[in-house]
């Protein structure tokens, strides 16, 4: 039998990478007021894969305090990238703003107060990366936005396809000819939730 380690959770919880005080802060708040921002684990995935992919053009729909915000940021500042993350609570959109001037990336990431799903025609891209967490159930109301937003190659990193409102957006990629996906179900300290499903997916160039 393959030797594994004996407590996954434990083992893997030692090795969340570390973050800085404006990080933590954020986490205590979002934790005092149960906002559900990504923890750490895919912070950490988000930058890994935004600096992987030299993505220079992000967008997210589904800000909250900025918190993964801050992540595609710094990914992508110091080649001269942008963020535009979109948030349709104006209370929520004011305090990203204010953390997103504390991180110092006011420059590279500009919040919008505005309605993901609806807005997103209006946006131009094309975006080469996508990091999707508003409401679950409309997911799959933005595939179609996304779809003509993402350059083809691009990718979208889809959070909490674990949940059941998630269903339709999964069953919708899994099916669709311009996206190649894969979702991935993982053990996430300090995400909501701790056990969850990501999607990746790619646009696929010369499909609609
Ligand atoms: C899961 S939280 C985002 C957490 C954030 N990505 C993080 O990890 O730091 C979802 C946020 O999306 C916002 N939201 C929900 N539906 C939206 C929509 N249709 N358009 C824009 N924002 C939306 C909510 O107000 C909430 O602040």
């Amino acid at each position: 039998m393959t030797d594994m380690v004996k407590h996954p959770e434990t083992y893997f919880s030692e090795l969340v990478p570390e973050r800085d005080t404006l990080l933590k802060r954020l986490e205590q708040e979002a934790e005092k007021e149960r906002i559900p921002i990504v923890g750490p684990v895919v912070g950490q995935l988000l930058f890994v894969l935004a600096r992987a992919t030299a993505a220079a053009n992000i967008l997210e729909l589904g800000t909250a305090t900025g918190y993964s915000a801050v992540y595609l940021g710094r990914a992508c500042a110091p080649a001269g990238g942008r963020v535009v993350s979109l948030e349709n609570d104006a209370q929520m959109a004011g305090r990203a703003r204010k953390n997103l001037v504390e991180a110092g990336l006011a420059d590279t990431v500009s919040v919008m107060e505005a309605d993901a799903v609806n807005t997103l025609p209006e946006l131009g891209g094309p975006f080469d990366l996508v990091f999707l967490d508003i409401e679950k159930k409309d997911y799959q109301h933005a595939l179609a936005g996304l779809t003509g937003t993402v350059r083809p190659g691009g990718l979208l990193i889809a959070d909490n396809t674990g949940f059941r409102d998630a269903n339709g957006f999964n069953r919708a990629i899994f099916d669709h000819p311009a996206w190649q996906s894969v979702q991935l179900f993982s053990y996430l300290p300090m995400h909501s939730a701790s056990h969850d499903g990501l999607c990746f997916a790619v646009r696929m160039p010369d499909a609609n």
